[in-house]
């Protein structure tokens, strides 16, 4: 599967930049839609579904026969809802900073969240949850003015006219059964239309794309469709490359990733879904350490958080969705609406910057102690302090040569308050947008 989704990963970086070639979507139009997108930094993901009553994979568990599809279905006997508190949830994604949720409306497995009019399975209908629980979660973030992202699953394995089913078996082959396909096509196209009338999703986060073609699937038809009807709409890459933006999957990228708009999805533990057996809990250090590198990238994080199917968000994922939040209320102006920082080699950590590039920040892991350096940097500076408190910091120039171009080495000694218990950041203040000296010092 790795194998594949890299090299969907490097279609992706193919079609993204023909992706205007492709189809016809003037850049400038996708720029301007994708501003929100570039200016939210975080996303909460969201996995639930009936693989959460047993707490097993997430479809797959079924899909590789580690259960069988009929008692993998049984979960469905299983998922109450009973104490699922939509406008707690929207609350406590308010609280994380994120700007944006996305929530499984349909994962492999073919179950939907929303009663859907395709007579497939779905929450409301065939569990004892007995409602709708889609609505009432996208009408709380609409209060808590945080946008809508749907996961919509293309494979659909339990669908009778879907091809793919067990990992070693399928149903039938498009060539010698086109009406059939036909049909899932106006199936799974029909299930889009529902959710896109319905809620009119910000967002748009397909998966599974790997199965079948773009000409298969009809991808610029479904990327049309979804933009007659909201224009506005951001679509995700997991559209055999119909799609606004790359989409990494829990492997962190170590160069900066090409492609304009980026998003790493990950996991607090190891897996998506509510999994108890599953106790490999990042910490917040780790989680914001990766935030920030994230960000300083020029990327955003989805960090997932798979609820039970009572609709209890496990304490673990709940604490490091609050201490995310103190974090970055505390240091909102150097984490939203920034611009991925300076290139390698300038700085020995994550770094963002202002919008207009006047201000450079500095992550300094916990309890850096001593210094930091900045090299090359050819701007003036006008102040320096530290974020989340107005203390302003003394820096000293070191090296520089009075008849060369070159900068010298800014060093910054953190001050006691620089104590935050994951990283402190230090605003340096310029005269001007950035300025870099990129070269390879000596006599220039
Ligand atoms: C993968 C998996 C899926 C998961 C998704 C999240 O594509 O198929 O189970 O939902 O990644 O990014």
């Amino acid at each position: 599967m790795k194998k594949v989704v890299f090299a969907i990963g490097l279609l992706f970086i193919c079609f993204f930049n023909n992706l205007e070639a492709q189809t016809k979507i003037p850049a400038d139009s996708i720029r301007s839609k994708m501003q929100w997108f570039a200016d939210a930094k975080l996303g909460i993901f969201i996995h639930w579904g009936i693989y959460a009553v047993k707490g097993i994979g997430e479809s797959w568990s079924f899909h590789n026969k580690e259960i069988s599809h009929p008692d993998y279905m049984k979960q469905l006997n299983g998922f109450t809802a009973a104490k699922y508190d939509p406008s707690a949830w929207a609350a406590l994604i308010k609280e994380s900073g994120a700007r944006y949720a996305v929530i499984t409306t349909k994962h492999h497995d073919g179950v939907a969240l929303w009663p859907t009019k395709q007579h497939h399975y779905n929450i409301p209908q065939n569990s004892p949850a007995k409602r709708d629980v889609l609505t009432p979660f996208f009408t709380a973030l609409d209060k808590e003015g945080i946008k809508k992202g749907a996961y919509f699953s293309l494979i659909d394995w339990s669908y009778p006219d879907y091809p793919g089913f067990l990992k070693d078996s399928s149903r039938y082959k498009i060539a010698n059964e086109p009406a059939r396909w036909q049909r899932f096509l106006n199936f799974y196209q029909g299930q889009i239309n529902e959710l896109n009338m319905q809620y009119h999703p910000d967002l748009w986060w397909f998966d599974g794309d790997w199965e079948h073609s773009s000409d298969e699937w009809q991808a610029p038809k479904v990327r049309q469709q979804i933009l007659q009807q909201t224009p506005t709409a951001i679509i995700n890459g997991r559209l055999t490359g119909y799609g606004d933006y790359d989409t990494p999957e829990q492997n962190f990228p170590v160069t900066r990733p090409t492609y304009n708009w980026w998003e790493l999805c990950m996991t607090i533990n190891n897996s998506w879904g509510n999994q108890p057996r599953d106790t490999a809990w990042k910490t917040p250090y780790e989680i914001i350490s990766i935030f920030a590198d994230v960000i300083s990238n020029g990327g955003n994080l989805l960090l997932d958080i798979g609820p039970t199917a009572e609709g209890i968000i496990p304490e673990k994922q709940v604490q490091v969705l609050k201490e995310l939040g103190k974090w970055n209320k505390k240091h909102q102006e150097a984490v939203f609406g920034t611009l991925g920082g300076l290139p390698q080699g300038h700085f020995y950590g994550p770094t963002t910057l202002s919008k207009d590039s006047n201000t450079i920040y500095l992550f300094a892991p916990a309890n850096a102690k001593g210094q930091l350096v900045i090299k090359g940097l050819s701007s003036k500076i006008k102040r320096v302090r530290l974020v989340g408190s107005n203390e302003q910091l003394k820096y000293k120039e070191v090296g520089k040569i009075s008849w060369s171009p070159v900068p010298g080495l800014i060093y910054i000694p953190l001050p006691p308050t620089a104590n935050d218990a994951y990283m402190d950041i230090i605003a340096v203040e310029l005269e001007g947008p950035v300025k870099l000296y990129r070269g390879h010092g000596g006599l220039q």
